[in-house]
């Protein structure tokens, strides 16, 4: 057989050999990297799952406590506050020491009972199921309000009806920077903000506080979990939070989730 043919065949075998190589190896790395990317995929699923049921496990243990506190320490309360006034009843009119003290003790259950609503009001915010986002938040930043703290609530007239787990988040995540602003910023004025546009939903809370490090306190192992809290809940949807913030300034947060269901434009004002 001729020297050149056989050199020819050869060569051609070679080729489709490395040929099939490397299809094989670039069929073999797509694979891989598509295995790679499902794996991916579904543990963020699995993460996102597990932060709902966090939440929702969270938001029933709530429930349940405001139920417990209105029940049973609420309704302890007022049979406490009748046994008091029949008491009250059987005193000789001259003991005024003695009534003095009844009288001083019915102050007390009484600021006790008005705590006990308030806490049962802030675990489960009834405004929120019954009348919606607005008028939520409104009651939030009318309850902040008082003599030296001025909150006020800018939003449009009506809002389009957004999931209620989105109401909900956006309502737990304004409550904890109110509170935020309450307690650390030392603030005169807050300003919470709502603008619902065809694809997103947008929250601010302003202060005019004594601001923060945002990096240090979210490096602080030992720090509080409110501001992480809200990250991980915006995880769960397609939502971001941006902080501009700094020590000596007020704090603007601002937070943004896409909606899933654009909303009609009509809905919106
Ligand atoms: N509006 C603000 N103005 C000034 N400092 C703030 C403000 N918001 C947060 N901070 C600072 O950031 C820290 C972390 O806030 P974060 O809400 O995470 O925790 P916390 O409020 O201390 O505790 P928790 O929310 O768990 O009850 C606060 O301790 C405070 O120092
Ligand atoms: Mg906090």
């Amino acid at each position: 057989m001729d020297s050149g043919f056989v050199i020819a065949v050869g060569t051609a075998v070679l080729l489709v050999m490395a040929l099939f190589i490397i299809l094989f190896v670039a069929y073999y790395q797509q694979k891989q990297a598509r295995q790679q990317l499902a794996l991916s995929e579904l543990q963020e699923r699995h993460r996102r799952e597990l932060m709902t049921a966090t939440f929702r496990g969270q938001e029933e243990e709530r429930r349940r406590l405001a139920e417990d506190l209105h029940d049973g320490i609420g309704t302890m309360l007022s049979v406490t506050k009748m046994s008091l006034n029949q008491l009250e009843r059987q005193l000789d009119e001259d003991n005024i020491r003695a009534s003095l003290q009844i009288q001083k003790t019915r102050t007390m259950i009484d600021e006790t009972m008005t705590n006990v609503r308030r806490i049962s009001r802030d675990l489960v915010p009834t405004t929120l199921e019954r009348f919606g986002l607005l008028a939520a938040l409104e009651e939030l930043a009318d309850r902040a309000n008082d003599g030296e703290l001025d909150v006020q609530l800018d939003c449009p007239e009506s809002m389009s009806q957004l999931p209620s787990s989105i109401n909900l988040m956006l309502y737990r995540i304004a409550q904890e920077l109110v509170n935020n602003a309450i307690r650390h910023a030392r603030a005169h004025h807050i300003t919470i903000q709502i603008a619902c546009h065809t694809d997103n939903v947008r929250l601010s809370v302003l202060d005019d506080g004594v601001g923060f490090d945002f990096d240090a306190v979210t490096e602080n192992e030992r720090g509080g979990l409110g501001l992480r809290n809200i990250e991980s809940r915006l995880s769960v949807v397609n939502g971001h939070a941006t902080f501009d913030v700094a020590p000596g300034r007020g704090s603007q947060i601002h937070i943004q989730i896409r909606l899933q269901n654009p909303q009609p434009a009509t809905l919106l004002s």
